[in-house]
């Protein structure tokens, strides 16, 4: 995947929609770090939730929302159909989940295949689903960390595309540990969306892992 050049032969820039439910935070760190830099600009953010703090972050940095909620619709499907369709509108490359809190339908993910990337707080394939960090408290583990990987059609299982691990407090603080993987997550996610912008992340045929090229030396 790289950036799309124009028939005209101008790059119009590799252009991202964020889908978010909640504090956007993901969503902030993206906006500072990327949007209007190296090629990347984030053209929509799409929430399922009116009122979603992301929502107001969106606005404050002048790019366009959609609320766009399951109860308009008559099943998610329909309703993941409405968001494909405000995405394709706007011609977007890729689509990053960032506490987007509903799964996407089937549908959807044929539609954005390999073109769709979620941030997990945890390391997967340990504690897919809701409430990553407690369950990896419940466990017991001392090691969890973050994961920005493609969306497939279940539940966090897409290709990893990378992971950083996180060390648990030892009094297991939850608000402590959750502090320090927003900390990592706010540095992971846009490393990953860059190394996609730049073409450097493929999924290797035939398996489910990623290969990621060497930065080009000029
Ligand atoms: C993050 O922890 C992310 O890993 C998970 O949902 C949370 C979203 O946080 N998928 P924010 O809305 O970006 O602050």
């Amino acid at each position: 995947m790289s950036a799309d050049i124009s028939p005209d032969g101008g790059s119009h820039g590799f252009r991202i929609a964020v889908l978010a439910s909640g504090t956007g935070s993901n969503l902030q760190a993206i906006v500072d770090q990327l949007h209007g830099r190296e090629g990347i600009e984030v053209v929509g953010v799409v929430s399922n939730v009116a009122g979603a703090r992301a929502l107001d972050r969106a606005e404050r940095a002048a790019i366009e929302t959609a609320v766009i909620p399951r109860d308009d619709f008559a099943d998610r499907a329909e309703r993941d159909d409405a968001i494909a369709d405000w995405l394709e509108e706007r011609d977007v490359d890729l689509v990053v989940l960032a506490g987007y809190m509903e799964l996407l339908s089937p549908g959807f993910v044929r539609r954005f295949e390999d073109r769709v990337i979620n941030v997990h707080p945890a390391l997967l394939p340990s504690f897919p689903g809701l409430d990553a960090v407690g369950q990896a408290l419940e466990h017991g583990v001392w090691v969890t960390g973050v994961t920005v990987h493609f969306v497939d059609e279940g539940v966090d299982s897409g290709p990893i595309i990378v992971q950083r691990p996180v060390s648990v407090p030892l009094d297991r603080d939850r608000d402590r540990l959750e502090e320090a993987i927003h900390a990592i997550e706010h540095v992971l996610l846009p490393e990953a969306i860059r190394l996609i912008a730049g073409g450097r992340v493929r999924v290797e045929p035939g398996s489910r892992r990623v290969a990621i090229s060497p930065a080009a030396t000029t």
